[in-house]
């Protein structure tokens, strides 16, 4: 085999004596220190959809000769049915990097991800000029490079692939910011995911400004630096197509008044764990599915006619919100809240809930509260958690299951 299509497929080669496993039900094939010695066991992973390579170092083959491949070996590269390619625990050359990325044009591989990886140098991306590459998705979990900020040009070689870039994911990996050119190149780009990192409210607004990732439906800034809600809000009014924003796991405060507005386009919302006591406003108007779960609230009133979902689990509401605030809710998650009674009895009501969670909640097992319990049990609607979850309130004696303490509870349970 050519050294070129080595590399490609070898590029974990490491002193270390290593080799590959195939998982022939998961179609997954891990490589570990692979060396020139056992290269020969990547043969067993060309059945593999999945191909890992776990370990070594790669600058020993920086100044590797890496010729065009003959047309035999552009038929075999073509004909694998590899779809993603994942890099783990390996010290990248970006010149490396470059000179190999352009033989990827002849597979058919969909996925790269570079795990705990550290990228070094600077690459010399000017041979992937105008080059198309099949991969869509690109992940990078737990890695390190030189800063992006002023490579705009370094990297201007590679913009007629990531302008046709489907997903990117920059993960665990310190970012703070991306510059705005940055944005502006991924055209194409519906799905970012930027969680665990250092993105600050100062570092929002670059991000995505004006022009800045157009096509972006799916957004993930889960578990940053994000403390200002307006502040996120008018960082990301400009994205006029995203559908799916996720806050989560980021202490928010709320400005004193804003008229900022969400994206109108905006159908998910997660807020879980983000520290709020308090329902923000406003929300985007046309929400099907909030997540507002791991808070501290003690009400929700506010009304959305689209809202399909609604997740307030682990907070600190005394009652249930009121269902006709949400005219088309079909799920509804209470769990671990201080909820004495569901007090929705009539049959219109459970029958548009289809699903509610409501375990974790102090019940009064009287026998007007336990008639909404026991008719959503009835029905099916209380899932898994149903009845062993569902505890009355403590009384004098000792606390008490609602399934199981029949008189107290009039039928709380149906009777067998
Ligand atoms: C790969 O190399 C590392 C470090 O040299 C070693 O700790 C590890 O056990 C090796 N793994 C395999 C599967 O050979
Ligand atoms: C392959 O993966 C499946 C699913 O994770 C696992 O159950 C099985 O044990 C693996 N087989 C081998 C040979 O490792
Ligand atoms: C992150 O990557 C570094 C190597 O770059 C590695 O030492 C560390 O264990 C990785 N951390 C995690 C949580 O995987
Ligand atoms: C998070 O933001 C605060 C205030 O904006 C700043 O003081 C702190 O250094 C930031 N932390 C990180 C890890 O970036
Ligand atoms: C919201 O994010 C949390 C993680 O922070 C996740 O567990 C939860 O499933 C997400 N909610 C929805 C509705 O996707
Ligand atoms: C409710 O609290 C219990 C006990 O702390 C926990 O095990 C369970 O996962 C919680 N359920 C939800 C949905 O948060
Ligand atoms: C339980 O409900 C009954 C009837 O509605 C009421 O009289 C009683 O005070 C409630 N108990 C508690 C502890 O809230």
């Amino acid at each position: 085999m050519n050294v070129a299509v080595l590399l490609l497929l070898g590029l974990g080669l490491l002193e270390a004596e290593g080799r590959c496993f195939f998982n022939r039900t998961q179609e997954h094939c891990v490589c570990y220190n692979l060396s020139q010695e056992s290269v020969g066991s990547i043969i067993q992973c060309l059945a593999a959809t999945v191909l890992e390579f776990r370990g070594g170092e790669l600058q020993r083959y920086v100044a590797f000769p890496i010729s065009d491949l003959d047309p035999p070996t552009i038929d075999m590269l073509g004909s694998l049915v590899i779809r993603k390619i994942i890099f783990g625990d390996l010290l990248v050359p970006e010149i490396l990097l470059a000179r190999v990325l352009r033989f990827f044009s002849y597979t058919q591989v969909q996925e790269l991800v570079f795990d705990s990886c550290t990228f070094e140098g600077r690459g010399n991306w000017d041979e992937m000029a105008g080059q198309n590459l099949p991969i869509l998705s690109l992940h990078f979990h737990n890695v390190t490079s030189a800063p992006l900020t002023g490579r705009e040009e370094d990297l201007s070689g590679l913009s007629s692939w990531l302008e046709t870039l489907q997903e990117l994911a920059v993960t665990g990996s310190h970012l703070a910011s991306l510059p705005c050119g940055t944005g502006r190149t991924f055209r194409a780009l519906r799905s970012l995911d930027v969680a665990q990192n250092s993105l600050g409210d100062e570092g929002l607004m670059p991000t995505f400004c004006k022009g800045a990732f157009p096509q972006l439906q799916v957004l993930s800034l889960q578990r940053n630096n994000l403390t200002s809600y307006h502040g996120v809000c008018e960082s990301l009014q400009l994205l006029p197509e995203l559908q799916h924003l996720d806050l989560s796991q980021n202490k928010l405060l709320a400005a004193p008044s804003s008229s900022c507005q969400w994206p109108a386009s905006l159908r998910t919302f997660n807020l879980s764990d983000t520290g709020l006591d308090e329902v923000l406003t406003p929300l985007p108007p046309s929400l099907e599915v909030l997540d507002m779960s791991c808070n501290h609230l003690h009400t929700v009133d506010t009304s959305l006619s689209s809202l399909k979902k609604l997740f307030l689990s682990q907070n600190m509401l005394q009652a249930a919100p009121s269902i006709r605030n949400y005219p088309v809710l079909d799920t509804l998650h209470l769990d671990n809240n201080s909820i004495t009674e569901l007090p929705w009895d009539e049959v219109k009501l459970l029958r548009q809930l289809r699903v509610v969670a409501a375990a974790g909640n102090p019940y009064n097992c009287s026998c007007a509260g336990a008639r909404a319990l026991q008719a959503l049990g009835g029905t099916g609607s209380l899932g898994e958690g149903w009845p062993q979850g569902y505890t009355c309130r403590p009384r004098a004696t000792r606390a008490g299951w609602c399934g199981t303490c029949r008189s107290r509870c009039c039928s709380v349970t149906a009777r067998p």
